[in-house]
Formats: C-alpha cells, structure tokens, sequence
C-alpha cells in the first residue's frame, strides 16, 4: 500500500482554486443569481444617477430639449431608493451564501479530519492544521460573500455600459471596454501574479507562529525550568517580524495597485472626453451625447475599481482556498471498512506482521518497526507485552485497532482479517486505553461517559470505583461534576491513567488493550485495578502492556517483543 503523506503545501493555479471553490458552491446557485442580479441592476442604477444628473444639467443647456427636468429627477429619486433596497438583497444573499458554505466547508473539514485520522494526522503539524480549521475557512468567507458575486457584476455592467455608451458611438464604447479590462483584469492579474508568493508565505508564516504559540501554551513547566523564556520568545518574535515583513510588501503592492487604477480611471474619463468632444466636434454625435458618454464612463468603474482592491485579498483567500481543499482532496491512508464482518469472539493474532511507519518525504527512509512479528493472543486470558522502551508495542496495539495497516501479514480476530471486519464494530468491541489518556475540557463524568455516551451516573460510578478513581472523585467539592480545566493540566499523571481505565471499563468491551496502564499509578491503587481486570477476564480477552514486574504478575501468558 503506498504510504503517502498529507501533501498540505500542494500548490494548484488561481483558477483551480477558484473553481474547486466554485464547485462547492451548487447547491447554493440560486441564490447566488440573484445576488448578481441584484448587484448588476443596483450598480447600473449608480451610474445612471449621475448620467441621468449630467441629462438634466445637459437640458437645461439646451442639449436634450425635449426631455423635462421634472421626469429626470423623478427617475433619479425612483434610482436611489430602488439602489439601497437592491444593494441590501444584494449583499444579504451574499452572505446567506457565505455563512451557509462555512458550515459546509467546516462539517466536510471535520468530516474529513475524523477520515484522516489517526494515521496521516500523527505526524502534522498541529499549528497548521488550527490555522486551516479557523483562519483559512474564515477566509473563504470573503471569496464567497466578496469575490465571486462581484466579478460576476463587474463583467456584466462592464458589457451593459460599454454596449450603452457604444450605441452612440461604436468606438467609444470599444474604448470603454478596454478601458474596463485594463482596471477590472489586467491591473489585478499582473499585482495578483506579483502578490501570490507573499500570499502564500504569509499563511505559512502564520502557522508556525501558531505552532509555536501552542508549544509555549503545553510546554510551559519545561520552558520555565530549562529556562527557555528568551529562547522562545525570540522564536515567536522572529515569526511576528517575518509575518509584519511579509504584510509590509503586501501593503506596499497594495497601494501601488490603488494609484495605478484611480490614474488609469482618471485618464479613461479624460480620453473620452477628448474622444467624444472631437467626435461632437465633427457632427458623429450631438454635444449632449458626449457628456452623457463622458459622465457614464467616469460614474462606472466602481464595479471593476471593486474587482482590483480584491486581488490583494484574493493572493490570501487563493492561498487559504488552497490548503483548505488539499486537506478534503486527501485520501485517508487507511480507509474505514463498512461490511457485515462482525468482531468475532474467538483468539487474536498476528501472522508474521511487518510494519513501517511512512516517513514524509522520504519514503525510501521507512524505519521497520516490526518484522515478521507473530504473536497469538488466547480468549479469556489477560496477556501482557514486554518490551523495551521504542521496540513498538504501542504500534502494535494499533494495528490490532487498525489505526494503521500491515505491510505485510495478518492481524486476526477469530478467523477474520482485521481489513475484512466493519471498522465501527471493531472498535466498538474494544476498549483501548492508549498510553497517554486525552482529557478533554469537560466535566469528570463526562470525560468518563466519552467511552459510553448513554451511561447512567450509577455506570460511570461503578467504572470508577474499578479504575480506583471514585474515592479521589468524591472527594472533590463538585464531584463528578467537577471541571476539568483547560489544557488538561489539572489532573495529576496518575488520576489522568485512572480516568482513561475507567472509560475502559465502562466502554465494557470483549476485549481490553491497555497500554502502559499503571505507569503512574502507586501499588496499592494498581492493585485495585489489576483485582478489577482480573474479574473482568473470564469472558474477555486483555492485552497488557507494561514494564512492571507487579503489573505483569496478573497475566496468563507474557511476550517478550
Ligand atoms: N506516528 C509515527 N510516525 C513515525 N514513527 C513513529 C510513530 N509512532 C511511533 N513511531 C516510532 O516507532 C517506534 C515504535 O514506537 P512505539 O510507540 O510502538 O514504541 P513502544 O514500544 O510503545 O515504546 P514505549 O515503551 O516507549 O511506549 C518508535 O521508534 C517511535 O519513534
Ligand atoms: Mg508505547
């Protein structure tokens, strides 16, 4: 089986992301016509405000003497109120679009982690992986609710204007097109094209500063001990220096990009002018013609000017647009069994297993963890796992749950292969506690009840008094109900292993994998347990791994690995 890693920094072309976006987007193309339907007509409304303004001054020239000024300010008011209501749909479908696609995009990222998980996730880096669940969805926020709806209207009042002004004049209306390209498209792509890098390098930038934040939240005792307070704060200042650079170069694009289009809009109103006069001059148009010609290329760039301050934004939203669909596009490196396989209830066992875990970017450096490793596990005996210290008994707990799969060999319950029998059922019929217990920032029960959501309070007691963890419950002040605080760190090593034997017991499995279970627990508390699983092994089947000789006293049957 190929082994590949997340491949997170995968760059694809602006418009593959935009359209992998896009993509996302069907359900919600209804809506997002309207949008720019909306927006089209209330942009045009603009517009023909101030030309319907330039008509009335024009009439009382004498240029239009057969249109009334009474009529023309009429239209002018009906334009204005009807921009503010179609301006307010416009952007309130935008951001039902918006909000609605976050959702989709955060459930498909979750949907999509749990896939991953664990194996591809073992080795990622955790900052960037908080950075694409937070800031990067955010960001599309703004390709969805800013980006696509207004290039929509930028094309479609560029081509309603330029056919307006070019029904007078054909050329005109030409010199308005390429007028709109230059301000809504080329000024944009060559700024885009110069930005993208630094785009990109900010968001790296970004997570590894939240990488390091975090490293500095859970490592907080060893930094105060070793003393690495400069240490590290010089590493996240670095970060914040390269991060205000980067944004520096950014500003400095950005700005260029605002002169270069307010000169470009500038001159397009001045060359018409100078076109259309000439033009009036020679008899091709009327004088009126060409102040409404003039007036209506000055009052229409705002929806491509719109379209050029985006591309500063849109190097960001591109690059985060990026990450995001590299992490749906991921393929899982084991992919969840569905079949009616049961978990049968007889021995397991490992056939000559081999397994290397993948090492990113270097496959050829796999280090072989297990090699040809047989080992045969009797129902209803507790069977503990010697070994020392990296010689891979955790793996190997973890291709009995299929986290990770063999290279080659087998691993059997009964007489079913492992990848034949449905993964929820597995692991349903397993209770693993794994070496390090995750409590999570919740009250006491229900970090215990993570194991059975439906249990009754009478359940969780009962599973504590045979992880020996009620007494220190009921002595707290709240009891079960007590929280634990973030991070986890309020639990000492020893109550943190008994609350995960705990969910152990309450998972009540037929077969219980517990590594390192008693590490850090004192004998007489280990004791407790080792009594509790010793009960608990007539119908069950309990791999224990450990380095106590105490621990091992209980078993049936030890392997040495
Ligand atoms: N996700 C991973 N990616 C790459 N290498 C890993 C991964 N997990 C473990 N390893 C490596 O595989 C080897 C076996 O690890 P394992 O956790 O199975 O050892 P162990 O026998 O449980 O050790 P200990 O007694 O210290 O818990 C170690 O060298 C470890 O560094
Ligand atoms: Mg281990």
């Amino acid at each position: 089986m190929d082994k590949k890693m997340v491949n997170i920094e995968k760059q694809r072309s602006a418009i593959g992301v935009m359209l992998g976006l896009i993509g996302m987007i069907k359900p919600l193309l209804g809506i997002m016509f309207i949008a720019i339907l909306m927006g089209c007509i209330g942009n045009l409304m603009a517009t023909f405000i101030t030309v319907l303004g330039g008509v009335g001054v024009s009439s009382l020239l004498g240029y239009f003497p057969n249109i009334s000024l009474k009529v023309v300010f009429a239209i002018i008011i009906v334009c204005a109120v009807l921009r503010g209501i179609l301006r307010y749909t416009e952007q309130a479908s935008n951001h039902y679009i918006a909000f609605k696609l976050l959702a989709r995009i955060r459930h498909q990222v979750f949907a999509s982690l749990r896939n991953l998980a664990p194996a591809k996730l073992d080795g990622r880096e955790k900052g960037n992986l908080i950075s694409i669940i937070t800031s990067d969805i955010e960001l599309l926020e703004v390709f969805y609710a800013h980006t696509i709806s207004p290039i929509a209207i930028a094309v479609i009042t560029s081509l309603v204007m330029s056919l307006f002004i070019g029904h007078y004049q054909a050329g005109l209306g030409i010199l308005a097109a390429v007028c709109y390209v230059i301000v809504g498209a080329v000024i944009p792509i060559i700024n885009g094209r110069a930005g993208q890098a630094y785009g990109q390098e900010y968001r790296s930038i970004y997570g590894k500063l939240n990488t390091t934040v975090l490293d500095n939240l859970y490592g907080l005792d060893e930094i105060l001990q070793y003393q690495k307070q400069q240490e590290r704060e010089k590493k996240m200042e670095g970060f914040t220096q390269q991060l205000e650079q980067v944004n520096h170069t950014l500003k400095k694009k950005e700005s260029i990009q605002r002169i270069s289009t307010d000169t470009v809009i500038l001159l397009a109103g001045i060359l018409m002018m100078v076109c259309s006069g000439a033009m009036a001059e020679r008899g091709s148009i009327t004088p009126g013609e060409a102040i409404v010609c003039t007036i209506a290329m000055m009052s229409s760039f705002g929806p491509v000017a719109a379209l050029s301050a985006l591309s500063n934004n849109l190097n960001q939203t591109l690059a985060s647009g990026n990450r995001v669909l590299n992490l749906l596009e991921e393929e899982p490196m084991v992919e969840d069994v569905h079949s009616e396989v049961e978990l049968p209830t007889g021995d397991m066992c490992t056939q000559q297993v081999s397994f290397a875990y993948p090492v990113e970017n270097h496959p050829s450096e796999k280090e072989q963890i297990l090699k040809d490793f047989s080992i045969h596990i009797k129902r209803g005996t507790i069977h503990g796992i010697l070994g020392k210290s990296g010689c891979g008994k955790s793996t190997l707990l973890k291709l009995f749950m299929r986290f990770y799969e063999t290279d080659s060999g087998k691993v059997l319950y009964g007489k079913e292969n492992v990848n034949d029998i449905d993964t929820k059922r597995l692991r349903d019929g397993i209770s693993y506690v794994t070496q390090e217990t995750f409590l999570f920032e919740d009250t006491i029960e229900n970090n215990i009840k993570v194991a059975k959501a439906d249990a009754t309070r009478e359940e969780v007691v009962e599973a504590a008094k045979k992880a020996s963890i009620h007494e220190f419950i009921s002595s707290l002040p709240q009891g079960y109900d007590t929280k634990l605080r973030e991070l986890g760190n309020s639990v000492s090593g020893g109550e943190r292993q008994r609350i995960g034997i705990a969910r152990a017991f309450l998972h009540d499995a037929d077969i219980i994998l517990l590594d390192e279970p008693t590490s850090n627990i004192d004998s007489l508390n280990e004791g407790i347990i080792l009594k509790s699983l010793l009960e608990e092994k007539k119908d069950k089947t309990i791999v224990l791994v450990s380095h106590r000789k105490s621990t091992m006293g209980i078993a049936d049957e030890v392997t040495q690995m």
